[in-house]
């Protein structure tokens, strides 16, 4: 996840604590398994077991961290495609497996499947990590040590279980002399937690100017969630089928500077902390109900304890009033509006001085029912006060919903796959990112883009994404490999089974 639009990752997986459900006409979609026979995961060797655990781990030891826009740690980041290289030598020598460097940094790997005529699709995955310093973890967060079943460390579960577990499941594919039948991509950006500007958009243009159209794309975003929604017991799948959008704004009020012994009523101090205050005071409107959101509690509704299954099941009756619950834990709220955070302030230049500038920033993050003009008008009206500058620094959308109904190939082939290695996931939903990702860069190459990340995630988990102890179980990585090996065969299905057929009978 992104650090600086996702910085609180955190927060994508506690807004979660939100996601509901209701009416069951989609019951379809919830319960029955999906058409056609189930893989059964092909148990890996002790041998195979012990080749990708530490595959990850010296993964995990090469700190390739994003500072900032441009500060990125470009001698790790050479080292990590060396290091790729040394571990899976069969997917760099592959006759049908072309690798590049694009941005510098990043990976794009082209597998040509068997039949060309198939749409591809892309795995997406990022190389680069947030800081960490050794303050505060149980182990060195990149010494690459495992306690207790779990591998610590900065990437574990952002995002170098996907990085490793791709090239992994690819690698073992090659070794049982598997050539996929249709083709894919695999994207790996080396500064997505500062843009992904250098890698993910670079990838983008250079497919884009080839004219390539994705079947469908699948990124990092939700996960399997055990414990973590408030009132499901049992461990549900979310996918995200959007992210939410983003402006951020400088507010900058000047005046005439002075002396402080002949001050003005009002400074420009005083008149931005006003309308900053104003800003806080009156949070954007709630739109619970009125976005994405809405499908993933009415999927998830049979999940629910009771009462909350029945209150799920009628959201037409109480979606106003599970909104203003919501709105009540900052993790939640973020799932019902546009929130507001004013992250920097600046101003005066001295004691006596009357200050001529005052500056503030301040980010929203763009329910999916809202847009970038509406959240600027509305701020305009609440400030309210022409003395007070309004630029926009970055601004985008909320990314549009990708489809997930029962004829959407990427969604329902993820949702096999989960059935398959997941098996002990009760339900699988869309969901709504709160933070970003570098599937956004993408958007002009598919409209069918997917956020899920193949992790087990329990509440105390939520915190080490982006934080201290950031680990991953082995078995959940593991997990993780046969996902994208099931996955990438999954993909081969030339299209969906008509509904009622299963694949044996075609
Ligand atoms: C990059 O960021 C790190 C950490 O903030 C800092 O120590 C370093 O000086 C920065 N490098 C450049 C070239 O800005
Ligand atoms: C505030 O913004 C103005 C205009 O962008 C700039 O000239 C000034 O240096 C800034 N002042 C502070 C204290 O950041
Ligand atoms: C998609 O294409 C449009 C039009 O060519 C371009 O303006 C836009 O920047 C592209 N979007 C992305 C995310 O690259
Ligand atoms: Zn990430």
């Amino acid at each position: 996840m992104m650090a600086r639009c996702g910085r609180a990752a955190v927060l994508v997986w506690l807004g979660l604590v939100a996601i509901g459900v209701t009416a069951l006409l989609r019951v379809g979609l919830v319960s029955e398994p999906p058409q056609g026979a189930r893989r059964r995961p092909v148990g890996f060797s002790a041998l195979e077991k012990e080749q990708l655990r530490e595959a990850l781990r010296g993964a995990v030891k090469i700190p390739t961290v994003s500072f900032s826009p441009g500060n990125v740690t470009t001698s790790a980041m050479e080292e990590f495609g060396a290091y790729i290289q040394k571990v899976f030598p069969r997917v760099f020598s592959s006759s049908f497996v072309h690798h590049e460097m694009v941005g510098g940094y990043s990976h794009l790997f082209t597998v040509h499947g068997s039949d060309p005529h198939l749409q591809p699709y892309m795995l997406l995955a990022h190389l680069d990590v947030v800081p960490a310093s050794d303050e505060g973890w149980e182990v060195p967060p990149f010494s690459g040590q495992e306690r207790d079943g779990f591998l610590y460390g900065r990437g574990t579960l952002d995002n170098k279980n996907a990085v490793m577990g791709i090239l992994q499941a690819m690698d073992f594919l090659l070794k049982r002399n598997h050539r996929p039948i249709r083709s894919f991509y695999i994207a790996i950006g080396h500064d997505e937690e500062v843009s992904g500007h250098d890698g993910a958009r670079k990838i983008a243009a250079k497919l884009e100017s080839a004219g390539v159209r994705l079947a469908f794309l699948i990124d990092e975003g939700l996960a399997v969630l055990d414990g973590v929604v408030k009132g499901i017991k049992r461990p549900v799948a979310l996918v995200g089928t959007t992210e939410k959008g983003s402006i951020t704004l400088t507010l900058t009020v000047q005046r005439d500077p002075g002396h402080s012994s002949v001050p003005p009523k009002e400074t420009s101090i005083g008149i931005l902390a006003a309308a900053v205050s104003r800003l806080e005071q009156n949070p954007m409107p709630s739109l619970f109900g009125k976005g994405p959101e809405l499908a993933t509690f009415e999927q998830l509704a049979t999940q629910f304890t009771f009462p909350l299954n029945i209150v799920m099941a009628n959201l037409w009756l109480f979606a106003p009033v599970v909104g203003r619950i919501l709105e009540w834990e900052p993790s939640t709220n973020a799932l019902v509006r546009t929130t507001t955070a004013v992250t920097l302030f600046q101003a005066g230049v001295k004691a006596n001085i009357i200050p001529p500038f005052a500056n503030a920033t301040v980010n929203f993050r763009i329910h999916p029912a809202q847009t970038v003009e509406e959240v600027l008008e509305l701020t305009r009206a609440v400030i309210a006060d022409d003395r007070v500058k309004i630029r926009v620094q970055e601004a985008f959308n909320p990314l549009p919903v990708s489809p997930h109904d029962e004829g959407s190939f990427g969604f329902q082939i993820i949702r096999r796959t989960i059935h398959e290695v997941f098996s002990d996931v009760s339900a699988i939903a869309p969901g709504v990112c709160i933070g970003n990702t570098d599937s956004r860069h993408y958007l002009n190459l598919t409209s069918s883009i997917y956020r899920f990340s193949p992790i087990w995630l329990k509440a105390e988990d939520l915190g080490r994404i982006h934080g201290l102890n950031e680990r991953i179980s082995l078995e959940t990585y593991e997990r993780g490999v046969q996902f994208y090996l099931h996955l990438i065969q999954n993909s081969d299905l030339p299209e969906l089974p008509k509904p009622h057929k299963s694949l044996h009978e075609l």
